[in-house]
């Protein structure tokens, strides 16, 4: 049965991809609506679903659709929410505001769908980290157990909007355009002091990000908690846990923001409860669903972000006997489009469950 649609944040990253989710899953939709900030309103939007003129957000736009996607920030959808339930509209929330929440199921589809039926008015769509690895865990915990999992990300811009994304070209541009560096070659590059932006955003300084993100990595994302690690670390713990329905998953986790636009990276440690292998982890990814596994190293083929940027499968590769753990132990990197698995298509996907 075709359902009323709206999405809150549509201009953003991972709004427009919400669009073109919609279109892609063949998702029935009666009337499309799109909600952003002032700034937007009145502007007109080509999608599949017809021409959608850009509104402001109301509690009329909620009362005429069925289903609510939001991904605008958390503050929005924490002062939004009681209005969405009340008007009878089911809230898809791609913030962080009510994840840990334990009347807001926690989803991702084809690993704990069941919980969706569940929900209070609001289902929350995880973090963009957490997802892209729990496509390849998923499979894997079932077979062997997990005990441990140990993360390092390499995180795109587009993890933190489109204002990420563009600084990250900013950055670049003035770079290029002002130390000449294109030019100049590699001795300028050995020299620190001339590679560093200036202050402030007019000198191509970093705003947006805590701190230079061109020809940089930063590992920072989120605020620092009192134990060290980010927020956006422990949410992978969190959020692991919550979806697994597992409790007991040692996960720890490095965070780290590189200067690439789109597709997130994780190198994934694990130690498993049973025996393992790598022939056998490739034998359950090959059959998994949402993972291809891009894993030919004599034809130095793996996961990389210019690749899975743009898909929906997670790429799963440089599977390997942890030379720690040995046989309860593997290695494995993966790459996901962040925008897509990590937002906009996990978020549609869960719209599926109920059409
Ligand atoms: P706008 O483009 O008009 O600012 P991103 O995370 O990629 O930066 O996107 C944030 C999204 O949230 C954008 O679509 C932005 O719209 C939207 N947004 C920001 N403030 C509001 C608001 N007060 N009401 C509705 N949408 C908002």
């Amino acid at each position: 049965m075709a359902k009323n649609v709206v999405i809150v944040g549509a201009t953003g990253a991972v709004g427009v991809e919400m669009i073109n989710c919609l279109e892609k899953l063949k998702f029935p939709v009666g009337k499309l609506r799109l909600v952003a900030s002032e700034r937007s309103a009145g502007k007109v939007v080509k999608t599949a679903f017809g021409d959608v003129v850009i509104e402001v957000i109301s509690e009329k736009v909620f009362e005429e659709s069925d289903i609510a996607l939001f991904s605008a920030g958390s503050g929005i959808s924490k002062e939004w929410r009681e209005r969405v339930v009340k008007a009878g509209c089911l809230m898809i929330d791609n913030s962080s505001a009510f994840r840990y929440d334990n009347d807001v199921p926690l989803v991702i589809p084809g690993v704990n769908s069941q919980a969706a039926l569940n929900h209070n008015g609001v289902i929350a769509n995880p973090n963009c980290t957490t997802a892209i690895a729990a496509m390849a865990l998923w499979p894997l915990h079932k077979e062997f157990g997990l005990k441990k999992v140990i993360v390092s990300t390499y995180q795109a811009t587009s993890g933190a909007g489109a204002k990420g994304m563009q600084e990250l070209i900013d950055q670049t541009r003035y770079l290029y355009e002002n130390r000449e560096l294109g030019k100049q070659g590699v001795e300028e590059l050995l020299e620190p002091e001339k590679v560093r932006v200036g202050a402030g955003k007019e000198n191509g300084g970093p705003e947006f990000f805590v701190n230079q993100i061109a020809f940089n990595i930063i590992p920072h994302i989120d605020s620092f908690q009192e134990n060290g690690y980010t927020k956006e670390e422990m949410k992978v713990l969190w959020e692991t846990r919550k979806i697994f329905g597992d409790e007991s998953i040692l996960v720890s986790c490095t965070a780290v923001r590189i200067p690439t636009l789109r597709a997130h990276s994780e190198s994934i440690v694990i130690e498993t409860a049973k025996p393992v292998s790598a022939s056998a982890a490739r034998e359950i990814l090959q059959k998994a669903q949402g993972v291809d596994v891009v894993d030919d190293i004599a034809n130095n083929r793996y996961p990389m972000p210019i690749n899975a940027a743009g898909k929906f499968n997670v790429e799963v590769g440089r599977i390997r006997q942890n030379l720690i753990f040995g046989d309860h132990g593997l290695e494995l990197f993966v790459s996901g489009d962040q925008l897509l698995r990590g937002a906009a298509l996990n978020a549609v996907e869960i719209a599926q469950l109920f059409i």
